[in-house]
Parts: C-alpha cells; sequence; structure tokens
C-alpha cells in the first residue's frame, strides 16, 4: 500500500504525463477507466512563475478527476521552489518533479533528463521543491544520461535524503530516448534497496504486462502512457486481469464510437472549438483501430473545422455502411 499524506493507493495503474496528451479531456477518459492516479503535462517552472497562459490552463485539475499530480521541470531550485507553491494553490494531490524528459527543447536548456548529469543540482532541486510545499513531491526518471553513464541507484538514494515520496523509473537511458528496450531489471532491482514506493514504467502494451511488471519487478505501481492513448480501455481490462484473471479483450465497436464522442465533447468543452477538434485529429486512429472505414472517416473529418459536423459525421459512422452520409447543409 502506498500512503501519501492521505492519500491511500493499493498497487496503483497510473497515467504517465505526456506532454501534449494528458490534458483534462483525456484524463477525463482515463478516469473513467479505472487510472488510480494521473499525471499532467508537464510545466516548465520559469512558465508558471511568469503566469503564463497556456501554463495555467496546463495545471488547472478537476474535482472528478481526483488524485492527481502535476509534474513540474526546471534547473533553477529556487525558481522551482516558487513555482511549486504556485502549483500547490492549484490543489493537485502531488507534486512530481521531471528528471527525464530527453527532448532537446528541456534537456537542451539544462532541464528534464540534463540534471542526470548534475546529482548535486538534482539533489538541491528535490530538497527546495519539498520544503516549498505541504504536500507530497514525487519525482520521475531515467536510468542515467548514457550506458555509461548509468547512476540510477545514486539517483535513487538522492531522492530518499531529500525527502521526495515516491518515484517512477522508466529505465531508459537519455540517450535511448524511446529505442531499445525499457528494461526492467533495473526496477526489479532498485525495489530491493528502495524505502520509498517505486512506480515502474516503460513498454506496458497490454494487460498481461501489467500483471508481469508487478510480478517480475515487485513494483508498488504500474504507470502507463503510450498505450493509454491507443487503448484508453487498458486501465479497466488490467484491473479486472488482475482481480479475476480475465477481462474483454476486443471492446465492441459501439463502445469505442461511445468513448470517442465522449473525448470529442470534452475536448471541445474544455479546449475550445477549434483547439478541441484540432486534437482529436491525432485521436481518431486508435478510438478505430482496425475496423474498416477509418480511412474514410478520417479523410471527411479533417476535411471540417465546425464541431457541429464532425460529430455529425462521428455519430454517423458506421463501419458496415458503404458510403458515409453527406452532411445536410442549412
Ligand atoms: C508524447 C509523449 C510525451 C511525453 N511527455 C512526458 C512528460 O511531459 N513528462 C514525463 O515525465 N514523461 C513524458 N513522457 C514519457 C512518458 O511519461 C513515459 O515515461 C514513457 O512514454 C514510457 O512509458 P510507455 O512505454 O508506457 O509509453 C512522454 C512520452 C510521450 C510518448
Amino acid at each position: 500500500m502506498i500512503k501519501l499524506s492521505t492519500l491511500e493507493l493499493d498497487r496503483p495503474l497510473i497515467l504517465a504525463p505526456m506532454d501534449g496528451y494528458t490534458n483534462i479531456p483525456l484524463r477525463l477518459i482515463i478516469k473513467e477507466s479505472g487510472a488510480d492516479l494521473m499525471f499532467t503535462e508537464f510545466v516548465n517552472s520559469d512558465a508558471v512563475i511568469y503566469e503564463n497562459k497556456k501554463t495555467l490552463d496546463k495545471i488547472r485539475i478537476l474535482a472528478e478527476e481526483r488524485p492527481v499530480a502535476i509534474q513540474l521541470f526546471g534547473k533553477k531550485p529556487a525558481n522551482m521552489a516558487e513555482a511549486a507553491k504556485i502549483i500547490e494553490q492549484a490543489g493537485p494531490e502531488l507534486i512530481d518533479i521531471n528528471f527525464g524528459c530527453p527532448a532537446p527543447t528541456v534537456s537542451g536548456h539544462g532541464s528534464g533528463s540534463a540534471i542526470l548529469k548534475d546529482l548535486p543540482l538534482l539533489s538541491r532541486i528535490c530538497e527546495s521543491v519539498v520544503q516549498a510545499v505541504k504536500i507530497p513531491v514525487s519525482a520521475k526518471t531515467r536510468l542515467g544520461w548514457d550506458d555509461s553513464n548509468i547512476n540510477i541507484f545514486q539517483t535513487a538514494k538522492i531522492f530518499e535524503e531529500s525527502g521526495i515520496s515516491m518515484m517512477t523509473l522508466h529505465p531508459r537511458t537519455k540517450a535511448q530516448k524511446f529505442n531499445g528496450i525499457s528494461d526492467w531489471e533495473y526496477i526489479k532491482r532498485l525495489k530491493t534497496e528502495l524505502n520509498i514506493p517505486l512506480i515502474g514504467n516503460g513498454d506496458i502494451v497490454d494487460p498481461e504486462d501489467v500483471l508481469r511488471m508487478f510480478e517480475y519487478t515487485e513494483c508498488d505501481g504500474v504507470m502507463i502512457g503510450r498505450e493509454a492513448v491507443k487503448n484508453p480501455w487498458i486501465f479497466r481490462q488490467a484491473k479486472d486481469l488482475l482481480r479475476t484473471g480475465r477481462y474483454e479483450k476486443e471492446i465492441p465497436f459501439e463502445e469505442r464510437k461511445r468513448l470517442c464522442l465522449k473525448h470529442f465533447d470534452l475536448s471541445v468543452q474544455y479546449l475550445g472549438d477549434r483547439k478541441g477538434v484540432l486534437e482529436m485529429r491525432k485521436l481518431y486512429q486508435n478510438y478505430f483501430r482496425n475496423i474498416s472505414g477509418i480511412k474514410n472517416l478520417k479523410k471527411r473529418i479533417f476535411e471540417c473545422e465546425n464541431p457541429g459536423d464532425v460529430r455529425k459525421i462521428l455519430t454517423d459512422f458506421d463501419p458496415c455502411g458503404d458510403e458515409l452520409p453527406e452532411i445536410e447543409q442549412a
């Protein structure tokens, strides 16, 4: 059982932070699927302090999606502390610090995984954030900078010593980015040494992987990233598998359509007409994977920017029909 202040999580399944994806609409969809904790997209500490409008939108959370962790990145301990105080006002259960992002826009500026090259700085950042807020602080990281600089065991020790309450390991190096495999052996080894809860992450592609990750590594919780976007039902499926040994493998078409429409409505509601319509374009492929007519559906939808038109095309989508009906002109 993970205990973080008033939060108690029993073998939680967690939605990973994903820039450009884990916004309010996706989080509400994943909440319905049964996730126990969800992470926001990361936010830049300096942008939080300067009250950047887009950044402040990203730290907004709703009562119905709790518990939520807001993830923060940056390289200056004082700014990270100041930003953490502002974030605490948004009311998350947890603040998470990003020490893993390999993207040049982040690590190229000395934040995210770049801090794995400077463990004294990592320590100062953790201590500053932990001291700045009353809520628990967690950290998410990778194995190290590259194969010659794997320092995860030292990093984890620093997390413990600086008051970090829980950590997530995505066991790849920064240099690997998303190449190669996520080496769960490190999660297993770290679990035997660590005194704070450890969340395992990396390459979960089906519910069986969730079971395998728990059994093989003995981690305290499992975090799912890319597969949650491809298959939002994975949390429910994995929970069923853990509880009963069985789960619904094929999600029926009507359920796919229902959830896609709900996601669409939430996107328009929370992101606005234009952004809501455009953001959804990344997701139809996932909702209707292997469904005949998806190409035609996407073509029709991508020609529309009006939410009403898109909604009608989605509602009328019928893979058994030969042709999609024309949109009626008003
Ligand atoms: C599009 C995308 C955006 C991501 N953004 C973040 C982020 O904001 N913060 C973070 O810690 N990790 C981020 N990650 C990494 C994921 O949280 C996760 O660690 C990684 O995808 C491995 O898990 P998976 O194999 O289940 O996807 C991102 C990954 C992807 C694919």
